[in-house]
């Protein structure tokens, strides 16, 4: 029996290995991020067969501007097209799209779409697609510490007011519920940076499989995985 049969209500994935996926085929590592697209399309989809409310990716973290001009101006154009093709899909699909990170490094024009696109599908129930782009958990961290400061110096509130609580509600992912199930992709045993105060208690997977290769059938053996974890949260 497993320890607990339920489907996690928050996924987020660490989709890596695309630069490695195109390099084992002699092909430039921007067909890897092109061939990422189909993997981001199915896992979409099988979450929302699943029932899973909440599914996190890791799209461009910050520390990926540090790499050639070529490449972020490559990746940013993918997600240009990504973004304008999913428009009416997540409308379809009933998907509410959230965009986490440091949004104002992003080129205007996606930006402007990644703001258009929430805007429209702000109403949508069925899941929310959270996109974290020019993400990295530390910056969010110091963003939520600053805030909380600028308050405290302001007397809008008293520091020992402050609490795990009132401090995760000024993280970007206010309101989401912590990640249950985090996956990463290309075999690295490591975050990267990725929702750092979030995925305190979350299980992990990391499968061999590049991100282009991850499939329905990859997302279903990392639920069942899931499924068998006996989850303590520190207790017994
Ligand atoms: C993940 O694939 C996509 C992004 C980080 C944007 P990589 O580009 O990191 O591919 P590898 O890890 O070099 O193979
Ligand atoms: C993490 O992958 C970021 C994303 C998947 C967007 P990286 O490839 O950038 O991470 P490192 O450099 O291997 O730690
Ligand atoms: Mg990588």
């Amino acid at each position: 029996m497993p320890s607990h049969p339920e489907i996690p209500r928050h996924i987020a994935i660490i989709m890596d290995g695309n630069g490695r996926w195109a390099k084992e085929r002699g092909m430039p590592r921007l067909e890897g991020h092109r061939a990422g697209a189909e993997s981001v399309r199915e896992v979409m989809e099988s979450c929302i067969k699943l029932g899973v409310e909440y599914l996190t990716l890791y799209a461009f973290s910050s520390e990926n501007w540090s790499r050639p001009a070529t490449e972020v101006t490559a990746l940013m154009g993918l997600l240009n097209r990504f973004l304008a093709e999913k428009a009416k899909e997540l409308d379809r699909q009933g998907v509410r799209l959230l965009a986490i990170g440091q949004l104002d490094r992003l080129p205007e024009t996606t930006r402007k779409l990644v703001q258009k696109i929430q805007e429209q599908t702000a109403h949508h129930t069925t899941m929310t697609l959270v996109l974290a782009l020019s993400y990295g958990g530390r910056e969010e961290i110091v963003s939520a510490a600053r805030s909380l400061a600028e308050d405290a110096v302001a007397g809008i509130i008293h520091p020992e007011a402050i609490d795990g609580e009132l401090f995760a509600s000024r993280l970007q992912t206010a309101g989401i519920p912590d990640p249950d199930l985090l996956i990463r992709t290309s075999g690295e045993m490591r975050v990267s940076n990725f929702l750092l105060w979030q995925i305190s208690y979350a299980e992990m997977v990391i499968v061999k499989t590049f991100w282009p290769d991850f499939r329905q059938g990859h997302l279903m053996d990392a639920v069942a995985e899931y499924q068998r974890r006996h989850r303590r949260f520190g207790a017994l």
